[in-house]
């Protein structure tokens, strides 16, 4: 079992760098099936922790997708959520008209991404889509349209996840393990 040390805790494998890129392009491959019209689609990544799915979807996209990111905490350096959304960079694109994907890591309460819903909507949005790699069945929100995986109630780090700002940049998926 592989295991490593985040600052004070430890994580042990819960996904492969293989079984999680299954998981994405099972993920990518919905996305082109469904998506047909993708002239008006603005892929939105939440920063900082979508970043790897966000490339990897839009890169099995066509050319004529639209990109941006907002940045939205809630988490601080804890595991587990502060309660409270807070938008730290919001899109400057004119969203009036457009189809906006949302692109998440995870979803743990669905404040995060309730909340963006409701932001882009009131920018315009024609409509507001979720995709997010992990869903913890959060309660305010109802399924994402898009997601690679659901897991239990597990904290994870590893492909933009991180615990305290730290196991970004791991390729496989952890969880916690005290
Ligand atoms: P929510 O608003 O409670 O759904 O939380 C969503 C955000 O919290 C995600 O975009 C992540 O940034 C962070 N988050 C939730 N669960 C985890 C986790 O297990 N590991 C790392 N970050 C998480
Ligand atoms: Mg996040």
């Amino acid at each position: 079992m592989k295991t490593i040390i985040i600052k004070d805790k430890k994580f042990t494998e819960l996904f492969s760098e293989q079984e999680l890129k299954d998981i994405v392009t099972a993920c990518a491959q919905k996305i082109k099936r469904t998506i047909n019209e993708t002239e008006n689609l603005v892929l939105i990544g939440v920063l900082n922790g979508g970043i790897p799915f966000m490339n990897d979807i839009a890169f099995s996209l066509p050319e004529n997708i639209t990109i941006d990111y907002v940045r939205a905490v809630s988490y601080g350096d804890n595991t587990y959520s502060s309660g409270k959304v807070e938008l730290l960079l919001d899109t400057q694109l004119d969203l009036r008209g457009k189809d906006v994907l949302i692109v998440d890591d995870i979803i743990d309460t669905g404040r995060t991404a309730k909340f963006l819903k409701d932001h882009f909507i009131s920018k315009g949005a024609g409509s507001v889509r979720l995709c997010c790699l992990f869903y913890k069945k959060g309660t305010l929100v109802e399924e994402p349209e898009y997601f690679g995986s659901y897991i239990g109630d597990d904290f994870i780090v590893g492909y933009g996840l991180d615990y305290a700002q730290k196991g970004r940049n791991l390729k496989n998926i952890l969880k916690l393990s005290d």
